[in-house]
């Protein structure tokens, strides 16, 4: 018989807070590929491998930190939960608490979140507001509601949320069979960089790797609080997924970076979007924006000549292209896509393609 993955909390229960008593609300999230990408390491001349995380069931590595977050909650008797979020929060919150049976209450910016990330949390049932304002004052109002009302907070200020995520590094190392020399990842909140770097600092303390990796964060030039050095009021970027100008775990995230001798940088839409082509056209693996942006590091590292040769990479990307599909159809020189329409006709078909019949 096939084994089916059991979802994060199960496969890692024993480096997890959850006993017989945390009811398990999982949609089998986590055991995401970690791909090959010879590709990049060609550009690179490192071995690059993909943490696709678009692969949970929402779409998002959200879920990892939701199936942790939404179990605990129920544990502790929550009838609703709260979070704000530029999208994947909401859609994983919603999801979850779903399937848990209680209610889920999503605050976003209004107007600033991907058509997908709208549609999942509304289908999964959410009340969902849009706030006129951006993410941080979402995260303000919703920590001040769950201070002094009846509702569970699960934005990664929630520790139950980090310690899901954490489970990522150990799916690197159990695949890897050793911590890889660097990790890229995108950074908004910062929530997931602080989270990997747990997961990899406790396989490093229980003997299961030799080494620390590297972790490489990045922000949008327009949305780059860490990398500037001070929170940026009105932060900017396609990439809403990370358009956050005061990150929550900024300071667990600079400790992370010490720990780690790792970096933050800051990359521009254009290099973002054209990372998002290159991962999709050369390795197969489309994600929104947001995650394309680590893939834009690494080559931004490496063109640097930060990456030695041969060195082992890890490259987290977080969420589906699907989620944001504008952005595959949009070209180069930044017109959108037109499709050739052509009869019902086999040649007028080959002709369109530029193929000639066989001799
Ligand atoms: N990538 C994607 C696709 C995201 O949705 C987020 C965060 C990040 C990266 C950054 O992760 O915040 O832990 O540094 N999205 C949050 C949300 C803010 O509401 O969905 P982080």
């Amino acid at each position: 018989m096939t084994h089916q993955w059991q979802g994060v909390l199960r496969e890692y229960a024993d480096r997890l807070d959850v006993t017989d008593a945390t009811p398990i609300v999982t949609l089998g999230e986590g055991g995401t590929p970690l791909i090959p990408a010879p590709a990049l390491s060609r550009r690179t001349g490192a071995q690059v491998h993909i943490k696709f995380e678009g692969m949970n069931p929402t779409g998002s590595f959200k879920d990892r930190g939701m199936t942790m977050a939404i179990s605990k909650a129920v544990e502790h008797g929550a009838k609703a939960v709260i979070c704000a979020s530029t999208g994947n929060t909401s859609a994983s919150a919603a999801a979850y608490a779903a399937y848990a049976g209680i209610q889920s209450v999503v605050l976003v910016p209004e107007g600033k979140i991907a058509m997908g990330k709208l549609s999942q949390a509304i289908v999964h049932g959410a009340r969902l507001l849009q706030v006129r304002g951006n993410f941080d004052d979402c995260l303000q109002i919703a920590r001040e509601l769950s201070a002094n009302y009846p509702v569970h907070l699960v934005n990664s200020v929630n520790n139950d949320r980090i310690e899901g995520q954490k489970t990522a590094s150990f799916e690197i190392v159990d695949v890897l069979g050793d911590a890889p020399d660097f990790h890229f990842i995108p950074v908004g909140n910062a929530g997931n960089y602080t989270a990997y770097t747990r997961g990899f600092v406790e396989d490093a303390e229980a003997g299961r790797t030799t080494r620390l990796p590297r972790m490489f964060g990045f922000q949008a030039v327009g949305a780059a609080p860490i990398v500037l050095g001070h929170p940026v009021k009105d932060p900017d970027t396609i990439a809403t997924a990370i358009r956050i100008g005061n990150p929550a775990s900024w300071e667990l995230a600079l400790a992370a970076r010490d720990t780690t001798n790792g970096y933050f940088g800051a990359i521009s839409d254009s290099t973002i979007l054209e990372a998002q082509k290159i991962l999709a056209a050369e390795v197969g693996i489309f994600v929104e924006p947001a995650s394309a942006i680590s893939v834009a590091g690494l080559l931004e590292r490496a063109a640097a000549g930060v990456i030695p040769a041969g060195a082992v990479v890890t490259v987290t990307v977080t969420g589906h292209g699907l989620k944001d599909p504008q952005w595959g159809l949009r070209l180069a020189d930044g017109s959108e896509a037109k499709p050739t329409v052509v009869a019902v006709d086999v040649a007028a078909v080959a002709d369109a393609i530029g193929l000639k019949a066989n001799a």
